[in-house]
């Protein structure tokens, strides 16, 4: 998150830079203040937060400001990065929020386990005693799914995208490991297939049901793609 939020700001500094530089101004690149060593987890995002709302204030008055003097490149440009200023707030204000609800264990879950079920899981770990599994595993087990695979030729599974990442951890991964162990033959069927080397993967059927369809029609008719793609698949073997 704080190397995310750093380029980001990169990015802000160079849009001031051009924008100074084509209002034939000059850019003199020093730093805002002296570095300020903070070794704390907790109150290295409190004064990230501080500094954030505080640059939230500045930008708001510079685009009065520009709007003041009838420059509305400038102000709109000021009210992109205020927008941008309190969403790394917010952001560093929710990582707060949840060192206080799940107590200090919550950061170093962070390393292995982001984003909002992260911090679900996070909460689960310090306050009951959890242990964290894969969502892809713990699912295969819930629904008994190995049990059924004795005397199956095939195991259909599908996801919206099916791309390198599924091929890495995600569900579709998980699935082939399963059926592969059952010597089971594994097709999915996917609204876009972007990858390529799926057969390397231990999947022996890929299909996009939705190709050349908008997205939205895509969703609207999934039920119906799904079941085209279904029967052409079974027509197939
Ligand atoms: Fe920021």
């Amino acid at each position: 998150m704080f190397r995310q939020i750093a380029i980001q700001e990169m990015g802000h500094v160079e849009r001031l830079a051009e924008r100074i530089l084509f209002l034939k101004g000059d850019v003199e690149m020093v730093a805002a203040g002296p570095v300020e060593k903070i070794t704390d987890a907790e109150k290295t995002l409190k004064r990230a937060a501080e500094m954030e709302h505080e640059a939230v204030g500045i930008y708001n008055e510079c685009a009065l400001k520009c709007s003041q003097n009838s420059d509305a490149v400038s102000e709109q440009m000021f009210e992109g990065l205020v927008a941008d200023e309190e969403r790394h707030f917010d952001q560093f204000d929710k990582q707060l929020d949840n060192i206080k609800r799940f107590g200090p264990n919550y950061l170093a879950l962070q390393s292995f386990n982001k984003g909002a079920a992260g911090g679900l899981g996070a909460g689960a770990v310090a306050l009951m005693n959890a242990r964290i599994v894969p969502g892809a595993d713990a699912v295969i087990r819930a629904a008994h799914l190995e049990a059924d695979l004795d005397g199956a030729d095939w195991m259909i599974t599908g996801e919206g995208k099916f791309d390198s990442q599924s091929l890495h951890g995600k569900v579709v991964s998980a699935i082939a490991q399963v059926a592969r162990r059952h010597d089971v033959q594994v097709a999915v069927l996917a609204g876009t297939v972007e990858v390529s080397n799926w057969q390397r993967a231990g999947i022996h059927y890929a299909r996009p049901i939705a190709l050349g369809v908008p997205l939205p029609e895509a969703m609207q008719r999934a039920p119906e793609l799904l079941a085209a793609a279904a029967r052409q698949f079974a027509e197939a073997l």
